[in-house]
């Protein structure tokens, strides 16, 4: 774990960060994001001690890293910047190796270790162990300087704003890389970018700095959708939800409102409910909310005896789903099973909402439109 206590960075100019307190758990990709000047390299440079705090501590492990040797420190932590950083005299081999080299490793092990991690980062051993720096594209060289990153088995990988310089085909692929990296060797990554589109795709948790204080530290999905300041919103962009639909769940959309009865109510009554309501179902619930069966229009009419209760017509099985299913899952779920509405529930049985599908193309197509501009 890293732990940020009250960190102030002062330059000639001031403040750079001021008084930054958070965590940065084990095992996790945390992204900082912010614009340009925010602070962000300042903040990766002080884990590795490139910079160093003015004040305040930073403890990784709960160790004071003020206290620790900066060499062992940094050996201890892959670093990836833009410009790769590779040595231009040296082949790929070498370059992924070096650390290795000062590490001790023996020769077949580490040229097993950098082959492996070549494979794992798509590129073919056979083709570029010993070609240049100079004789690979950007892609390439982002690649094998995420390689040498990993190779040493460190626990924490830093990487600041390493795929900003590449075309979006190959940083789309190298983002997608890094998270399968992430899942296989489940390293501790800090990473800078000041793209939010990035920050969604790979974080676990986004920090968002402003002016060298934190703004919000929270998950993609929480800052998607409660930024907790005006300037996040408009950092984040007020439609990005729509294009993360996979964030949008069913408990953000759901009827919540809901007209019901109990299985007394007479189908008088519940006609009566379903007329003043325009609504062609009633769900039926118990004293504690717990769904017993729906009432569907369809059925109530066919009936002359109107003083029966709802709870003799009532359908009692029925699928439902939970408020954390997400939007495009339900919308299979809706089409597939050509479903008109669905219970949201809540513990199995407790009705806390409701999905029509009415409703759920309402919201798609004000996304539509949304996206179109028009209003
Ligand atoms: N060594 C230094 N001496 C003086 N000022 C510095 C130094 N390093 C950084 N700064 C200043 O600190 C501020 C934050 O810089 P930093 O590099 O952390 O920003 P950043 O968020 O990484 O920006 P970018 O997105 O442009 O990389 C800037 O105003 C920068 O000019
Ligand atoms: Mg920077």
């Amino acid at each position: 774990m890293i732990r940020f206590e009250n960190v102030t960075k002062t330059f000639k100019q001031g403040d750079v960060i001021r008084d930054i307190s958070f965590e940065i758990q084990d095992e996790e990709i945390v992204v900082l994001v912010g614009p340009s000047g925010c602070g962000k390299t300042t903040t990766l440079k002080m884990i590795n001690k490139l910079v160093c705090p003015t004040s305040g501590k930073i403890f990784i492990d709960n160790k004071d890293i003020a206290q620790c040797d900066s060499v062992k420190l940094r050996r201890g932590m892959g670093y990836v910047i833009q410009k790769t950083g590779l040595f231009p005299h040296m082949t790929v081999k070498e370059n992924i190796e070096v650390i290795l080299q000062i590490e001790g490793m023996k020769p077949d092990k580490r040229e097993h270790v950098t082959t492996e991690m070549m494979r794992i980062v798509g590129m073919d051993p056979d083709q570029y162990l010993y070609r240049y720096p100079g004789q690979l594209s950007g892609g390439q060289l982002q690649r094998i300087g995420v390689a040498r990153a990993f190779a040493s088995d460190p626990k924490i990988v830093l990487m600041d704003e390493p795929f900003s310089a590449l075309d979006p085909i190959t940083r789309a692929q190298l983002q997608s890389e890094l998270i399968s990296l992430q899942t296989r060797l489940k390293k501790t990554v800090v990473f800078v970018t000041h793209d939010m589109d990035e920050a969604v795709k790979i974080a676990d948790r986004i920090c968002i700095i402003q002016n060298g204080r934190i703004a919000q530290y929270d998950t993609p999905e929480n800052i998607l959708k409660y930024p907790a300041n005006d300037y996040i919103s408009d950092f984040v962009g007020k439609k990005r939800i729509w294009n993360t639909p996979q964030l949008i769940r069913v408990k953000d959309i759901m009827l919540k409102n809901l007209v019901v009865c109990t299985p007394d109510t007479s189908l008088a009554e519940c006609a009566e409910l379903m007329a003043k309501n325009r609504i062609s179902m009633v769900p039926v619930t118990d004293s504690e909310n717990r769904v017993q069966g729906i009432v569907l229009q369809s059925d109530l009419i066919k009936q002359s005896d109107r003083n029966r209760p709802v709870e003799s017509i009532m359908v009692k099985d029925f699928p439902v789903i939970t408020a954390d299913e997400s939007l495009l899952e339900t919308l299979n779920y809706i089409l597939k099973n050509k479903l008109d509405f669905v219970p949201v529930v809540e513990d199995g049985k407790h009705l806390i909402g409701l999905i029509t599908s009415r409703n759920l193309m309402a919201v798609l197509s004000r996304q539509f439109v949304d996206r179109e501009g028009v209003k």
